[in-house]
């Protein structure tokens, strides 16, 4: 949890790239809540400087499915917009982070997160984790796919036994990755328990993370169940 002060000092605006975070509070993506209407809504009460699409899995991005599912259609107002792809083929995602880029996404955000099994099963979300090697050259594909900023929300390893988030953070870096949002739970924990104090806004991810980019701590250290705070890179 960050103090007050820590909160009274962050910086009211920071980028990923070229794009401006103002106010610095980041809408989290949340699958079946995040959809447009939503995104409009806390956009309205004036609270968030960025927001996100809802987790769309990358082989449902081809024109006729988007027709279908409509989970990437948005309003000029929303900007700026990340759009938030899953999946653990290379080409596949690489081809759909270039849809996302046509359709206007000013962010591309990587879901190494999710602890659904229905997700991970499929060896998408938190189960990246389990194969760093895969999770590099997943996000390398992406990267050079396209020209917008990509983003990476991770948790803190699949288990307890195998906490990896610093060396998830330092591939990421490694693969052009622009700003980095850490779920301090295990997939393990989903979203069960008080999130584990080891990993705190003080740990090796921020201050071994040396891009330019920033860092966001997860929900929890705001008391918010539906924002993140943004943190500047040591
Ligand atoms: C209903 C629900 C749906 C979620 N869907 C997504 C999602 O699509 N993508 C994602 O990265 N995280 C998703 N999350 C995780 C949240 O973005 C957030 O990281 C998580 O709830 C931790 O914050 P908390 O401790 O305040 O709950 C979801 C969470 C909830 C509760």
């Amino acid at each position: 949890m960050l103090h007050q002060t820590e909160i009274n000092n962050l910086p009211h605006a920071y980028h990923i790239e070229h794009i401006r975070i103002e106010p610095n509070i980041i809408l989290a993506p949340m699958a079946g809540v995040t959809d447009s209407v939503f995104r409009r809504m806390m956009l309205r009460l004036g609270g968030c400087g960025l927001v996100s699409t809802e987790m769309t899995n990358a082989a449902s991005v081809s024109p006729k499915a988007l027709k279908r599912h409509h989970l990437l259609d948005f309003l000029p107002q929303e900007r700026p917009l990340t759009m938030q792809l899953s999946g653990n083929d290379a080409d596949l995602i690489a081809n759909a982070a270039r849809i996302v880029e046509q359709l206007g996404a000013d962010i591309l955000d990587m879901n190494c997160g999710c602890p659904s099994p229905k997700v991970t099963g499929g060896g998408h979300g938190a189960s990246l984790l389990r194969d760093l090697p895969k999770l590099s050259s997943v996000l390398k594909a992406v990267t050079a796919a396209v020209q917008i900023p990509v983003t990476l929300k991770f948790r803190a390893g699949w288990d307890e036994e195998t906490l990896n988030y610093v060396e998830t953070a330092q591939r990421a870096e490694d693969a052009g990755i622009a700003a980095l949002a850490l779920h301090p739970r295990t997939r393990e924990q989903a979203y069960k328990v008080v999130p584990i104090g080891a990993v705190s806004p003080r740990c090796g991810v921020r201050w071994r993370f040396r891009s330019s980019a920033a860092a966001m701590s997860p929900t929890r250290w705001m008391r918010s169940s539906a924002c993140a705070i943004a943190l500047p890179m040591a």
